[in-house]
């Protein structure tokens, strides 16, 4: 999968958030028609904030089924739910708090407590709810992600010994870049994606845009976000502040 051939690129925030909106609405409606049942993986950061408040807006709220939604975070910072850089408190106040996702379908990563028992405890709950076959990842219908500027996804970064996880769903590790633990869905995690869509907007994005898409002559992978290996259907968004001269390549 090279990652420039994935994109779609949109004039601006809205128009992007306006596709992404629409791609959660048919992904929604084919996984409850198909298996009564969405299971969704929110991104954190600023980006998706912008998206979420859509769905909770009047043009796309009534286009998805809320009480047949399980809404899932792919990962989560070490701080305890109303803490203002937690990506939980993002999205309810974004979107779910808007919503009638029933409380019990919101699965919130406990990031106040010990990293990694709130890790394996989150992992033990996904196997609960998706009960994927034996050795095999959960499959959700929807992960969303956003680009770091140093290539990191959820809270993969670079450096850091959760990239090289091939059997724990969900990890914590310390990032020491940032100086605090992280808790994170895996790379087996996010390519058993029925849909990945990651989300990329705003220009100071442009210079990882530029790194990712005009590669590397030697094809090493230099970013976290290029280990990606989706199973599944894989679109990158992106508004033209991000795109910026990629756009030519
Ligand atoms: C987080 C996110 C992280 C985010 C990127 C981009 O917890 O921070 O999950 O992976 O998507 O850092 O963040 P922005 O959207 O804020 O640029």
């Amino acid at each position: 999968m090279r990652l420039a051939d994935c994109r779609r690129i949109f004039p601006d925030i809205d128009a992007l958030n306006a596709a992404a909106a629409a791609r959660w609405v048919g992904i929604a409606q084919a996984a409850i028609e198909a298996r009564g049942i969405c299971h969704v993986v929110l991104a954190g950061g600023s980006t998706p904030r912008a998206l979420y408040e859509m769905l909770a807006g009047p043009t796309w709220r009534g286009h998805i089924d809320w009480s047949r939604t399980q809404i899932w975070f792919g990962d989560e910072r070490p701080v305890p739910p109303e803490h203002p850089d937690s990506n939980y408190r993002m999205a309810r106040e974004a979107m779910l708090a808007q919503l009638a996702v029933p409380p019990d379908n919101i699965h919130r990563i406990e990031a106040e407590r010990d990293p990694v028992s709130a890790a394996r405890d989150y992992a033990a709950r996904i196997a609960e709810l998706l009960h994927p076959p034996h050795g095999y990842p959960p499959r959700f219908d929807l992960v969303l992600l956003g680009l770091g500027p140093d290539g990191h996804i959820a809270s993969l970064f670079p450096g850091t010994p959760l990239l090289d996880e091939k059997s724990a769903w969900v990890g914590a590790c310390e990032v020491s870049q940032l100086g605090v633990w992280r808790i994170s869905m895996t790379l087996p995690v996010l390519d058993a994606a029925r849909h990945l869509l990651l989300l990329t907007a705003g220009e100071g994005k442009a210079a990882i845009v530029h790194e990712l898409v005009s590669g590397d002559v030697t094809g090493r992978v230099r970013y976290p976000v290029e280990l990606l290996r989706p199973a599944g259907e894989f679109e990158w968004l992106l508004d033209r502040a991000a795109a910026g001269s990629a756009a030519d390549c």
